[in-house]
């Protein structure tokens, strides 16, 4: 099988990885890649925001799979492009992506299938915004209804911080939803679907904001653990029952089957288990610890869910032990990373790379905000927990900050599900 992975960060990286390591894969390309991805696949230019130009590619190099690794090719449309041109493509279409494209879509489709979610007052104007708020009451949680790279959500003590996101978000254009606030440890949790058939992926959990303590605004992730050592027994299970099965089946119902995968993320709340978002892809930096233990060949079971064949494959199996990644940064991440400096130990096993480029000297370059996912496994959540910051250790980039703290709570056991 011929395998193209559209995408440029350490979740395309992880996969790459692990499609290597199926022996069913006899050709892998990255598109167009980073500098860690030069070892594991081949690499092809394309602008990934362009449905023509990743069809085009994918037919020009004959692949039998298209992973879509990030959600600006989908919302744009590429896999249906892939899918016209009589590929098979893992990922969903334009349509189906709004589950993450728009909160409020997601929001009619949870509605529509019952599934468990924070309420949400959707907001069409300034005069609405305040009205919003005080229904709400604090913690403020106000979200743009966009896409916008885990940068789009503020949560809030600060009524003025509120407001002024919320007024950013309206000024450029936006919509804004003002949400309940969900108490309680976040889960992520992957499904492999192919609109039908729903495949649950182990759970994981992501520290989104910047700093330790998950102190600092809020990223596209900081790292991240599985499995979680915390989790009530039957969470998996309970979440296919109630959210996942649920909402691939009102997907297909709307006529916007959705396949590829689902990432629902969670907020183990007092009341029970909230859906926090939908995303239509994998996560970044779940992937990283989640395909790491995963012991089904990769390759067979995305191109199962591509092709809608999900429902005769066998059943998963992982490894034991955990995994663990920590995100290197660049100076100013989130808000304005530099880019463009050294990136020097960041080769071998486990460092994936996110936003790297190779300079014109040959020489390996921070290209983006997150540069690498450093990444570890071990016998039990403590021993992969400090091979990854062992790993972490041997990384030269100027001004590069990363959370000391990524799995330290589970491992020290202060997180309790209600
Ligand atoms: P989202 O882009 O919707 O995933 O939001 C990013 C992060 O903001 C989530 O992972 C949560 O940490 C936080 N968040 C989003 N919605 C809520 C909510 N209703 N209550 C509490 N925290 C939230
Ligand atoms: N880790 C959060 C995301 O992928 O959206």
């Amino acid at each position: 099988m011929r395998v193209l992975v559209i995408g440029s960060g350490a979740r395309e990286h992880a996969l790459c990885v692990a499609l290597t390591s199926d022996p069913a894969v006899t050709a892998l390309a990255c598109a167009p890649g980073n500098a860690g991805t030069r070892a594991v696949a081949e690499h092809r230019p394309v602008d990934v925001a362009d449905p023509v130009a990743v069809a085009a590619l994918a037919t020009g190099w004959d692949a039998d799979l298209v992973v879509i690794g990030p959600e600006v090719p989908l919302v744009a449309g590429a896999a249906d492009a892939v899918r016209d041109a009589g590929i098979a493509c893992f990922g969903p279409s334009a349509e189906a992506a709004q589950i993450e494209g728009s909160k409020s879509f997601a929001k009619h489709v949870m509605s529509a299938a019952g599934v468990p979610t924070a309420r949400a007052w959707p907001v069409g104007g300034p005069a609405e915004l305040e009205t919003a708020l005080d229904e709400a009451g604090a913690p403020y949680v106000v979200k743009d209804d966009g896409l916008a790279a885990g940068k789009g959500v503020v949560v809030t003590t600060d009524r003025d911080a509120a407001l002024a996101h919320g007024h950013r978000v309206l000024d450029a254009g936006g919509a804004v939803l003002v949400e309940e606030y969900l108490d309680g440890p976040e889960v992520s949790l992957f499904a492999v679907t192919d609109g039908t058939t729903v495949l649950p992926l182990l759970p994981a959990q992501d520290a989104k904001r910047r700093d330790d303590g998950d102190a600092g605004p809020n990223t596209g992730g900081m790292g991240a653990y599985a499995p979680l050592p915390w989790a009530p027994a039957g969470l998996v299970e309970e979440v296919l029952a109630t959210v996942l099965q649920p909402t691939v089946d009102e997907m297909r119902r709307r006529g916007e089957p959705f396949s590829g995968l689902l990432y629902a993320g969670l907020a183990l709340t007092s009341r029970g288990v909230r859906v926090v978002e939908f995303n239509a892809r994998f996560g970044d930096p779940e992937t990283q610890v989640v395909l790491p233990l995963l012991e089904t060949p990769l390759a067979g079971l995305l191109h199962a869910a591509a092709t809608g064949t999900l429902a005769d494959h066998p059943l998963l199996t992982w490894r034991d032990g955990a995994a663990v990644t920590v995100v290197v940064a660049a100076p100013g991440y989130p808000e304005a990373p530099r880019t463009g400096d050294p990136v020097t130990g960041a080769d071998g096993p486990g460092v994936l790379h996110a936003g790297t480029a190779v300079g014109p000297d040959g020489t390996v370059r921070s290209a983006g905000g997150r540069v690498l996912a450093v990444t570890a496994t071990g016998p039990d959540l403590a021993a992969a927990r400090q091979a990854a910051y062992e790993r972490v250790a041997a990384v030269r980039l100027a001004g590069a900050h990363w959370r000391s703290d990524i799995a330290l709570a589970a491992v020290e056991g202060r997180i309790t599900a209600p």
